[in-house]
């Protein structure tokens, strides 16, 4: 959801700036712009578009610069119009801001400014950052104590950088969203995300809300709102660059399907004990979990899918769980106790609901977790514990590998709660762990033999798509429905196989083929549901491992799946549905890694 840039003591700041916003450029696309500062002051260049259109602009009007700042954006405050894109400067043009969040008092601060006299060129909430700075230098503040004196009038959710004047430098902050500083040889990055400067180095700070960041082209400088020096390690990032490259393949959501056995492997690398058929969570220390009551999952999107996933596993082995959209969660707010385990799942550990969910509960006693992809992200600060599912980046919009991980990394997490509260293994455990120890392997499986895209063909050109399961296999129908819908624009919806004849069925048509998802468990159930909608015309799909027989004789087609654990059978399902959404979408010719109106990492309400 907006992802900003800036660099200092690079080559070529003009590059650095446009290539790390193309590196950003799932976190939104509806304008990019950059600004960079030269001897005679700074060059701007915006355009609406995706970032091949800023491209485009510099190409035909090249402008340079020692050190700038970019901005790819996702529209929340004023249209998809060039004077809405960033960076914004104030009337003189000698300061430029670009931000990622929302400046909630901005309309106050924006009728004040304009009753002092500024004049403003944009409907956005950003544009009385540079006003205000501009206001403050004119009092006879410094571009620090200018810039400062701005975030300090600000209410809201940011993350800011900005270049002031002829001080060489940039300035920035971060509160509530999120901003890194890439740490190289005389040459210094701050971004939204790690992707924008990996391949100029891998030494990263990951910084706090309240951090102040000063970076010269000779080191940087970090202070907290008061002005105190404040001392952020220096990380290493462990994945290799190419990891954020599409690496030959044509959609980055494409290759990320691919990289699950990779995922995979990471996700459950030691953490596995198939000898003893137990889980090793060094992160927990024994009987970390011994006093939960009852869990509450929290999360949204394929997120939330995960969630439910886990919470389906809890409730099977006798521990309460219930997972919750989070922006619903704020709202209804259940109640919750010192024992209530509160699990926030989110990949990129920034979404708003998720992050504004779990401060609630932790402030009503909850103890909170965050089950998140991405080290360092706010979700890991708001949470008194951490469970890495060690995905590796993910740059399409869309969610794929980080579903697997997630789903795997909370399936681990579920024996250990069991194991704790219990005291002893779940009778599933030893079975399960040797079948997460083949999961790699049998995603590879799917991936090497999949007829998701003949699937695709036959069916292009449906009036709509609709995916069904029970248990664990209602959440994958809801999230292939979500894969399917969002980057394919078709009408797809996933339900419950049970709430079928309760109202859905009356859509069910010779023209919408249905997805019936088979995990091993409740099989002869969810058969019944297919031959209901096989009466009423509608082509049937089953996914299902040849474990569930019978299926095969009644589906008008199979998408197979390895015989594996029922409980993580899903996880395989939806790697067939993943391939089954890339597929329709790419015959549909969609901006499948840029699925329009959406963006990966949404970090408003
Ligand atoms: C769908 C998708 C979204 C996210 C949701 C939560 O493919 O990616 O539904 O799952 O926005 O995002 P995180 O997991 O970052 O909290």
């Amino acid at each position: 959801m907006c992802g900003i840039t800036a660099c200092i003591g690079a080559d070529n700041s003009v590059d650095s700036l446009v290539d790390g916003l193309q590196r950003l450029e799932y976190r939104g696309y509806d304008s990019a712009g950059i600004a960079v500062k030269n001897g005679s002051g700074i060059s701007l260049t915006k355009r609406v578009g995706e970032v091949s259109e800023l491209v485009a602009a510099v190409e035909q009007n090249p402008i340079a610069g020692d050190y700038g700042i970019g901005h790819t954006r996702w529209a929340t405050h004023g249209g998809v119009t060039d004077g809405n894109a960033h960076p914004h400067t104030d009337e003189s043009g000698r300061i430029a801001v670009v931000h990622n969040g929302i400046i909630s008092n901005f309309q106050s601060l924006r009728s004040d400014l304009e009753a002092r006299g500024h004049v403003f060129s944009s409907e956005t909430d950003t544009e009385v950052v540079p006003h205000l700075i501009e206001e403050n230098l004119r009092d006879g503040a410094t571009p620090e104590e200018a810039f400062r004196a701005a975030v300090g009038s600000l209410s809201g959710s940011y993350a800011l950088a900005a270049i002031i004047g002829d001080e060489e430098a940039i300035f920035a902050t971060r509160s509530g969203s999120p901003l890194v500083l890439g740490v190289g040889d005389g040459e210094y990055y701050l971004a939204s995300d790690v992707p924008a400067f990996i391949q100029h180095t891998a030494r990263v700070v990951y910084l706090h809300d309240g951090d102040f960041v000063v970076t010269r082209s000779d080191g940087y400088d970090i202070t907290d709102s008061a002005g105190r020096a404040v001392d952020r390690p220096v990380e290493p990032v462990e994945w290799d660059p190419e990891t954020a490259t599409k690496g030959g393949y044509e959609h980055y959501m494409y290759k990320e399907i691919h990289e699950q056995p990779g995922a995979l492997r990471r996700t459950t690398q030691s953490r596995l004990n198939t000898h003893a058929g137990g889980v090793e969570l060094a992160e927990f220390p024994p009987e970390s979990f011994a006093d939960v009551t009852q869990v509450h999952l929290l999360a949204m999107g394929t997120s939330h899918h995960a969630g439910m996933y886990a919470a389906s596993l809890l409730n099977s082995r006798g521990i309460p769980a219930y997972a919750f959209m989070a922006g619903e969660y704020s709202v209804i707010k259940p109640p919750v106790t010192s024992d209530t385990l509160v699990v926030a799942v989110s990949q990129s550990g920034e979404t708003a609901d998720t992050l504004d969910a779990v401060r609630r509960a932790r402030a009503a006693g909850a103890r909170t977790l965050a089950v998140t992809n991405v080290v360092g992200s706010s979700i890991t600060r708001e949470c008194d514990d951490e469970l890495l599912i060690r995905a590796g980046p993910e740059i399409g919009v869309a969610a794929t590998k980080t579903f697997s991980s997630q789903v795997t990394a909370l399936t681990l997490l579920t024996e250990r709660i069991v194991e704790d509260v219990t005291g002893a293994k779940s009778p599933e455990a030893r079975d399960l762990m040797e079948a997460l120890s083949r999961l790699p392997g049998d995603v590879q499986e799917v991936l090497d033999t999949s007829m998701a895209r003949e699937i695709a063909i036959e069916y292009e050109g449906s009036d709509a798509y609709f995916f069904i399961g029970r248990g664990v296999a209602h959440p994958v129908a809801l999230e292939g429905a979500l894969k399917f819908k969002e980057i394919s624009y078709e009408h797809a919806e996933g339900f419950a196989a049970s709430e079928l004849k309760h109202g859905p069925l009356a859509l069910v048509t010779p023209l919408s083929p249905v997805f019936a998802i088979f995990t091993g468990h409740e099989d002869e159930a969810t058969l019944s549901n297919v031959k209901e909608v096989q009466a009423r015309g509608a082509p049937v799909i089953a996914i299902t491992s040849d474990r569930s027989g019978e299926v095969t004789e009644f589906a008008d087609h199979v998408l197979r799946i390895p015989d594996t654990h029922p409980d993580i059978a899903g996880v395989l399902a939806n790697v067939q549905l993943q391939l089954v959404a890339y597929h329709a979408a790419d015959l549909l010719e969609r901006s499948i890694d840029k699925p329009r109106n959406l963006a990966k990492c949404v970090t408003v309400e």
